[in-house]
């Protein structure tokens, strides 16, 4: 039976699959936008990604405003959502504190808000640097008693982007358990196009990558060959998300969502450049080296890099069980990770959602789902 889901970030990247899915299951996917004129390219677009339009509607607001800024009618709408998926962030690498702050942490507390006080299931997206317990240690995070990290200074360190995503989680947590709260989170790895089609969104780092790749701006590969950029394409992503919102017994419980066997950063530019049919760079340059050099002024501009992205290619390995476990529960597995890549590079290089879409045979038969169960 359809349910009112909330969805905030409905119209990026990981949003618009998100609402495809939820839709073509017979749910009904409010989602909150910032231009709710968008809404009908936005239906289209699910459309095109294999979801339905009829049950998709607006609601106009922003999370950095308290209450989301919804109208009394809007709140009403959305009252009855039983799952509010959170997905909405500033994504990118340059943000100041007040910019990230407003909108990745009071933002996701706002939300988490609104979800309590209609009694809804969270459903949060944080990020895998998460589960990295050595590199939070490393840049100052203290696990044990969060509230008393110098946040300010954690987002020196890494930027603002990834600061403001460590600190809403923490504080969300806190703010989830303060109030009793329904809370269930899916820590996505960097995430690659739609395993059949390929679709990606310009913005987001691995397109940026596979630009780079093609215009030969990639000399060198950052790190060693124990480093590595864990990846997870969209639909396995969507699928677990999907999977966690709808399953009772994940209250409080949290779960990674990443390819555990995605090649070294080498191994991965290789295959990028097979399907780029360019070479791919051989020489390694350690990650301290690159962080000093793009220190020089307007560097990290013109060869396309930003110091905030080097720390997500990391050496840590993932305790897996748990995604695993959940794998088996919601019947859904990773795609066949060189031919994702390949859509990937494909659709990345100019190829049309629809060109690309009708190549691999339409979306029907995503092969993250085992059998017909969508929860
Ligand atoms: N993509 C990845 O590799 C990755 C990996 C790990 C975690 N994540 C997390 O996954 C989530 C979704 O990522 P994505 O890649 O889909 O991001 P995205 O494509 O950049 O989309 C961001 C979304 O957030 C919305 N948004 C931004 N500021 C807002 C505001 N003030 N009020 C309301 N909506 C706002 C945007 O709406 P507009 O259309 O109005 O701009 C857009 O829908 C984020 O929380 C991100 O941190 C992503």
């Amino acid at each position: 039976m359809g349910v009112e889901c909330f969805v905030t970030g409905g119209s990026g990247f990981i949003g618009q699959h998100l609402v495809a899915r939820l839709s073509a299951a017979g749910h009904t996917v409010r989602v909150l936008m910032r231009k709710p004129g968008d809404i009908e390219r936005l239906r289209e677009q699910a459309e095109q990604l294999g979801g339905v339009a009829g049950p998709i509607h607006a609601v106009e607001g922003d999370i950095s405003k308290a209450g989301l800024g919804l109208s009394e009618r809007d709140k009403r709408c959305v009252s009855a959502a039983r799952v509010v998926f959170h997905l909405a962030a500033q994504f990118t690498w340059g943000l100041t504190l007040e910019q990230a702050h407003a909108v990745n942490v009071q933002g996701a507390l706002n939300v988490a808000e609104l979800a309590v006080s209609q009694g809804a299931r969270l459903l949060m997206v944080g990020g895998y640097m998460l589960r990295n317990e050595p590199h939070l240690l490393g840049i100052g995070v203290d696990i044990a008693q969060p509230e008393r990290t110098d946040w300010p200074a954690v987002y020196r360190r890494v930027g603002g982007y990834e600061g403001s995503k460590l600190e809403a989680h923490f504080a969300v947590v806190r703010y989830m358990h303060e109030v009793g709260g329904d809370y269930a989170i899916v820590h996505p790895a960097t995430v690659f196009g739609h395993s059949e089609t390929g679709h990606i969104v310009g913005g987001q780092p691995l397109a940026g990558l596979i630009r780079d790749l093609a215009a030969g701006r990639f000399m060198a590969v950052p790190g060693t060959a124990e480093h590595w950029l864990p990846l997870v394409t969209v639909d396995y992503l969507v699928a677990m998300i999907v999977g966690v919102a709808f399953d009772p017994a994940m209250n409080r419980r949290e779960v990674l969502a990443m390819y555990e066997h995605t090649p070294n950063l080498q191994g991965l530019l290789q295959l990028l450049a097979a399907a780029l049919s360019v070479k791919a760079p051989r020489w390694h340059v350690p990650i301290t080296l690159l962080r000093a050099v793009l220190r020089i002024p307007g560097l990290g501009k013109r060869l396309g890099i930003s110091a905030e992205s080097l720390n997500f290619i990391q050496t840590q390995r993932f305790d897996m069980a748990e995604s695993t476990r959940l794998e088996r529960r919601y019947r859904i597995a990773h795609p066949d990770m060189g031919r994702a890549l390949e859509n990937t590079v494909r659709y990345v290089m100019g190829g049309d959602l629809a060109q690309v879409r009708s190549a691999a045979g339409g979306l029907q038969s995503s092969p993250t789902v085992i059998s017909g169960r969508r929860g």
